[in-house]
């Protein structure tokens, strides 16, 4: 089956990043074009290098990965070890990567791909802070026009924050960054808390990949175990939200998905709500509606998705 698209994921692995990396590999539909990474869950020097550690547990070390931006346009770098451990990545036992990091920044191989491609026929799926798509379209606006979509994971709103009462993690990291992208006029598909957090696992969700019996399968159950502790003891749910996967499944199967067109605004002002994704769900103001915003999500046909094509590696 012909790849009907072709994306660039951009990233911070995190765990929840890593299953992302993993459907889009298990899934034929689509040609993972690029891996660019980005400092964010984790410092950069161990997000390019989960990206490889990922590429080859999936047994794709011909994927490109490239490194981007060391923090962030305007801020000091935040990052989350507390919810991903040190490593960025931990749970599973993974070896050092033998694939190598590719020489060309993150950012050129972004603008080159896009000024080098068909124009329409790249999607961009950030799944970290948007530092590196940021860089990207300051670097050579003319890319703007020729991205296909952004569908990103980020925001929040009637969720609220993670990282602050009004702020989730990936655009608080960045906020001047996801200004810029929100404001591109690029179509734009949001994956918020408000849909992630509807994406929980469980433990017998977790048991699902287990079960698979393979090395991605016991990787990726290793992965959540871990990753999961951190939500449940904060949110006393059982099991944690699979927010990048929520982009990678949106490509594969847009009806898992219900949301609407709305404006979405970052605040890159007020301390008390940096990094917040004001949300017109109701459209009480003027400005254009820049995102596809999702709310839903059947999330039994989510980990059904992720289960069937991680059993595929
Ligand atoms: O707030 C959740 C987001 O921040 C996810 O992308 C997670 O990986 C972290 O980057
Ligand atoms: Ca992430």
């Amino acid at each position: 089956m012909p790849a009907l698209r072709k994306i660039i994921i951009d990233t911070d692995p995190g765990q929840d990043d890593a299953v992302a990396i993993l459907l889009a590999l298990g899934s034929a539909e689509l040609e993972v074009v690029g891996i660019t990474a980005v400092a964010g869950n984790v410092p950069l020097k161990l997000t390019e290098k989960n990206a490889r550690k990922i590429c080859e547990l999936a047994g794709r070390p011909d994927i490109k990965v490239f490194a981007g931006a060391i923090r962030p346009l305007m801020r000091e770098l935040v990052t989350a070890e507390e919810v991903h451990g040190k490593t960025g990545l931990n749970g599973p036992e993974l070896a050092e990567p033998a694939m190598k990091l590719q020489d060309r920044h993150a950012v050129d191989f972004i603008v080159e791909t896009l000024m080098g491609e068909e124009s329409g026929t790249i999607t961009l799926c950030p799944l970290g802070p948007l530092t590196n798509i940021a860089l990207a379209l300051i670097r050579e606006p003319r890319i703007a026009p020729r991205i296909k979509e952004i569908v990103l994971m980020g925001g929040g709103f009637f969720e609220g924050g993670n990282v602050t009462p009004a702020a989730e993690f990936n655009i608080y990291v960045d906020p001047h960054a996801a200004d810029i992208v929100f404001r591109s006029g690029i179509p734009i598909v949001m994956m918020p808390l408000d849909v992630t957090h509807k994406a929980l696992t469980s433990a017998r969700r977790t048991q699902a990949f287990r079960d698979l019996g393979t090395r991605v399968g016991n990787a990726t159950a290793d992965m959540l175990e871990f990753f999961e502790r951190f939500d449940e003891e904060k949110y006393g749910t059982d099991g944690g939200p699979l927010h990048d996967p929520c982009v990678i499944a949106y490509l594969l199967k847009p009806a898992l998905f219900k949301g609407r067109h709305c404006n979405v605004s970052v605040e890159t002002t007020s301390e008390l709500t940096m990094g917040m994704t004001v949300i017109d769900w109701w459209g009480v103001t003027k400005r254009p509606k820049n995102a596809l915003v999702m709310r839903d999500i059947d999330h039994d046909g989510f980990f059904a998705l992720l289960v069937e094509r991680l059993g595929r590696l």
